[in-house]
């Protein structure tokens, strides 16, 4: 079968990235674009349309536009994700050789941008459940005590990494940490790539947009948590701790000769969908709903875990003592396709769609997986092992850079790693380039691959 037959496969039930619903959610100005000739609107940077960094042409002028009306110095539309744009803003904060401080949830994107140009990756634990196998959102008096941990100068420290909300939805206000982060002069990134809705629905008991939480450069998924199309992503600056021109520098650096018209287009149509009155009334419905669906599966005594986000509807399994992976097996071949299983929980995304008949459809799944499938008495997930503050023991880049061989992981125990382990999704890693394989590390990610198919028997890299 060829990718062009694949993807007119139809599924039952799609809930996974895009949000866009295969299509049903996207901005009716996009569906119109798409009616024309296949192909007619794929046109180059001409001038009439510029591109990202352009001071002229029609993307500046809606990148402009945004920029005015969320009262942020600039606004760029991305064509390589919010992984492209992350890169951007990472490398724009830091110089080889300096250091930025992040969660050990962060996006691999960015360790894989600090292995490229040597920037230290510092990174601080977080307080984990081993109810669900989730880290917890951070509290200021948690990033203080990390902050207690580091002697910000001599580790050259220049900027934070946060991530917020988490992949599965868990948000804690964050402006308490950004200004924690400026009381020390430290410019903060936040990766908001599942939270660009929030943006525009202050009035639904949402989390607050970290954009209206004085973040310095915030990034947006908008195929993940807006309708755009796959790759499309949004950065935002705002105050003066970050230089614009090395902004601009950074996102010219990586970003691509040829952007996609299209894709740009379906950059501008999503965030101004939702500045429309009667599609945002629409979407707000939908958010509405999916909350409505979490109660009433609650009601049905279906497991779930509640986060912050509405449009995530986690399953957790393992209180039936059934892992992630299986339930998620199950789900696919009964037509309901899920966004990510985990040992603990499956996880579901609404999108943007109606989901009309979602919760009897879900009902009768899950009920059906409880008949048939085998339950474990001892299905448990280890805390990782991380310290509260640990930075690879090698700095990344020169790890990365060095000559490796490739071994079975059973071996490499106490072995200094030159690979990124980071089974995708969630795509957060567990060991990166220069950090040892102590034996707690190895344990830990032993135990994992008991449930994840990807950490099964594999190799890695070492030094
Ligand atoms: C927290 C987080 N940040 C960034 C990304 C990257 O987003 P994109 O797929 O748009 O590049 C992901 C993708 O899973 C993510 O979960």
């Amino acid at each position: 079968m060829s990718i062009s037959s694949f993807l007119t496969k139809k599924f039952l039930k799609p809930l996974f990235f895009p949000a866009h619903n295969r299509g049903a959610a996207l901005p009716k100005k996009l569906i119109k674009l798409l009616k024309k000739p296949p192909g007619f609107w794929d046109l180059p940077e001409l001038p009439e349309i510029g591109t990202p960094l352009s001071n002229r042409g029609l993307i500046a002028k809606s990148q402009r536009e945004f920029s005015e009306k969320f009262m942020v110095k600039r606004c760029f539309f991305g064509v390589n994700g919010a992984s492209g744009l992350i890169q951007s803003a990472v490398i724009t904060m830091a110089n080889p050789g300096e250091s930025i401080l992040m969660p050990r949830n962060v996006h691999i994107s960015v360790i894989k941008i600090c292995a490229s140009q040597n920037i230290t990756p510092i990174f601080f634990d977080l307080e984990f459940s081993s109810e669900t196998g989730h880290y917890k959102p951070i509290t200021k008096n948690w990033l203080k005590n990390v902050f207690n941990k580091i002697n910000l100068n001599k580790k050259k420290v220049v900027g934070v990494i946060l991530v917020s909300p988490t992949y599965h939805g868990y948000f804690q206000d964050i402006k308490p940490l950004i200004d924690l982060c400026h009381q020390k002069n430290l410019p903060v990134l936040v990766d908001e790539a599942h939270g660009c809705y929030f943006l525009f629905c202050e009035n639904l008991d949402l989390p607050k947009s970290s954009l209206l939480s004085n973040a310095d450069l915030v990034v947006h998924s908008l195929h993940k948590s807006l309708n755009g199309l796959t790759q499309t992503a949004v950065l935002w600056h705002k105050g003066d701790l970050v230089d614009e021109h090395n902004l601009i520098k950074s996102i010219n650096l990586l970003q691509t000769t040829s952007p996609s018209s299209l894709l740009l287009s379906s950059c501008e149509e999503s965030l101004k969908d939702w500045l429309n009155k009667k599609s945002l009334s629409r979407y707000q419905k939908r958010i509405l709903e999916a909350k409505t669906i979490y109660k009433k599966l609650l009601q049905k005594k279906i497991p779930l875990i509640e986060t912050q986000d509405p449009l995530k509807i986690i399953l957790n399994t393992s209180k039936f003592g059934i892992d992630g992976f299986t339930a998620d097996s199950f789900f696919y071949s009964n037509g309901l396709i899920a966004e990510l299983p985990e040992i603990m929980t499956l996880t579901f995304c609404l999108g943007f769609a109606n989901q009309k008949d979602f919760v009897n459809l879900f009902e009768k799944v899950w009920n059906k997986l409880l008949l048939n499938s085998k339950k474990s008495q001892n299905l448990k997930v280890l805390q990782s092992p991380f310290k509260l503050v640990q930075a690879p023991e090698i700095e990344i880049g020169i790890a990365w850079r060095s000559k490796t061989h490739s071994i079975p992981f059973s071996q490499s125990l106490s072995r200094i790693s030159g690979d990124i382990i980071c089974p995708y999704p969630p795509g957060t890693p567990l060991l990166v380039p220069g950090e040892r394989i102590d034996k707690d590390r190895f344990n830990w990610i032993k135990n994992q691959s008991l449930y994840n198919k990807d950490l099964l028997n594999f190799n890695i890299r070492v030094l």
